[in-house]
């Protein structure tokens, strides 16, 4: 780590700076995406043919090594969509999962796929209580089935379902006689999740120890250590990782891409083929197609990710961005945006440079006006949003300019109700003289709209040429923005904006806005 005496210039970060053991930099890892397969297991998912075929192809863009594209056995429509993306020429092997049977092995032949990921259960639970098949049938099953795949000429991974809850000696049994058999390479699932990282590492090394040829994890997240556990898999030897797109999968989902990627490249200095900058885009993507959505809070891919909304988080990014992130990976990497958010922590300076960027040039007391505003907005619980922040500098900013204002605006009330003719009365400075006028509407704006056109009516006869209301964010308490535009006598059209949280105070500022500067115009 930095010393104390290292100038400004010489902090940088990497993963060996953080402490990666050599052995591990610069280590190939492969990246198996089963997003199509155990992803589409996921409760509330069902993809068309057409959805998983986008999703194939933005997989291929984003440079995973092999597609699980589903379990063809499963159903026609699962086995002709397995086999179109098994024949679209996409770059990524092209895998599809089996029982270890014949007829399932002959699905996945019939989808030409590059190769078959055969499973069975290995532990005792499942043994036998699901399939009701001896230590002994399970193993010769297992081995025809290899030998069935090989005969085929297709690529074999073997499967030992439940591996992490099997008798270790019985399951370094089947898999070193798969590995004779002629599979490829063998997969240790976790399967419910209940791996620690410390066992992760122990199992996998027991097996990397006995057994030649490639191993890869399948890790579940019940516990939310998927990720974890398929890093400690990485530490101990497995050169191959099964993950989804945004954790999807059974139950608590499996090891999430993006996590498990970025912390392979970021903190350990090892490498995959995966394009790391199309990350948010294919989150997002898959996100679209199966309608699970993205928390906010999402390493690496969530909205959040970059986002920095505390006065001290967003003075020290501002000043240098890895002050409040891990340096070694960036929201450019991944195909992020920083944000400074704006919110009720947010310190001036940030404030400001938000501003500044989207071309608002406030000066001390607009800035001070405008912090003031989005903090009682804070307070009331409501989140800020760009969109929010910018009507009210349009707001504070544009009433500002009006230095010498005709018409200051002191009150406003209105009644409103089904019993009663909405009322309102409006109280104000014109010329520097007191002045109140009420009036009644169809609505509480539209009484308040016409109680400020006749407090002006001896200096100016105006007609509302153009009213719009935005609700600028979604909610009850949305800021609502009101455009507004009036036109005089003589033609002169002016308009303005302002935001508030309450409707008739937005309507009644930008009016007056808009007469100040009709006013003045006209002066
Ligand atoms: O979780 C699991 O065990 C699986 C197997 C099919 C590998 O998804
Ligand atoms: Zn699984």
């Amino acid at each position: 780590m930095a010393s104390q005496k290292t100038s400004k210039e010489e902090i940088t970060f990497s993963a060996e700076v953080y402490g990666a053991e050599p052995e591990f930099v610069g280590r190939e890892v492969s990246v198996f995406d089963t997003t199509l397969r155990d992803g589409e297991q996921t409760p509330g998912v069902s993809l068309t043919i057409g959805e998983k075929f986008i999703i194939a192809r933005q997989l291929e863009k984003l440079g995973v090594d092999v597609i699980e594209a589903g379990f063809p056995r499963s159903s026609p429509g699962e086995k002709q969509t397995v086999k179109k993306i098994a024949n679209a020429g996409l770059d990524p092997q092209v895998c599809g999962l089996a029982r270890v049977l014949k007829p399932d092995i002959d699905a996945c032949v019939d989808a030409d796929v590059d190769m078959v990921h055969i499973f069975v259960s290995t532990s005792d639970i499942q043994r036998l209580y699901t399939i009701k098949k001896s230590r002994e049938e399970v193993l010769e099953m297992a081995v025809d089935a290899v030998h069935y795949v090989k005969e085929h000429g297709l690529r074999c991974m073997f499967s030992a379902m439940d591996a992490t809850r099997t008798d270790l000696e019985y399951l370094v049994k089947v898999y070193t006689a798969v590995e004779e058999a002629g599979a490829d390479i063998i997969n240790v699932p976790d399967t419910v999740g209940i791996m620690t990282p410390a066992r992760m590492r122990r199992l996998i090394e027991a097996i990397v120890e006995r057994v030649s040829i490639p191993v890869d994890v399948h890790c579940h997240n019940d516990f939310g250590l998927a990720v974890a556990n398929t890093l400690a898999a990485f530490e101990a030897g497995a050169s191959e990782v099964q993950v989804t797109i945004n954790g999807l999968g059974e139950r608590g989902g499996n090891a999430d891409l993006a996590e498990t990627v970025m912390s392979l490249h970021c903190l350990y200095g090892a490498k995959t083929n995966i394009r790391t900058q199309f990350l948010v885009e294919t989150a997002r993507l898959v996100e679209r197609h199966t309608g699970i959505p993205i928390c906010p809070t999402r390493p690496v891919v969530g909205d959040n990710a970059f986002a920095h909304e505390s006065g001290i988080h967003t003075a020290g990014v501002i000043e240098r961005s890895d002050t409040f992130e891990p340096g070694v990976m960036t929201p450019e990497m991944v195909g992020h945006v920083r944000r400074i958010v704006v919110g009720k922590h947010a310190g001036r300076h940030a404030v400001n440079k938000a501003l500044v960027e989207a071309g608002y040039f406030p000066d001390d007391s607009q800035l001070t006006e405008i912090m003031s505003r989005i903090k009682e907005l804070g307070d009331k619980g409501k989140r800020i949003t760009d969109a929010d922040l910018f009507a009210i500098a349009d707001s504070v900013i544009g009433a500002g300019e009006e230095e010498e204002r005709v018409v200051d605006l002191k009150e406003v009330t209105v009644m409103t109700g089904n019993l009663i003719t909405p009322t309102a009365v409006v109280k104000a400075v014109v010329g520097g003289i007191e002045r109140t006028k009420s009036d009644t509407g169809v609505g509480p704006v539209d009484a308040a709209v016409k109680a400020v056109q006749s407090m002006i009516g001896e200096e100016t006869n105006i007609k509302i040429h153009d009213f719009r209301i935005e609700a600028i964010t979604g909610g009850s308490d949305a800021l609502a923005d009101v455009i507004i535009g009036v036109e005089d006598e003589n033609g002169h059209i002016v308009s303005a904006r302002a935001a508030r949280e309450d409707i008739v105070m937005a309507s009644v500022d930008a009016l007056v806005s808009a007469l100040n500067r009709l006013l003045k115009k006209q002066a």
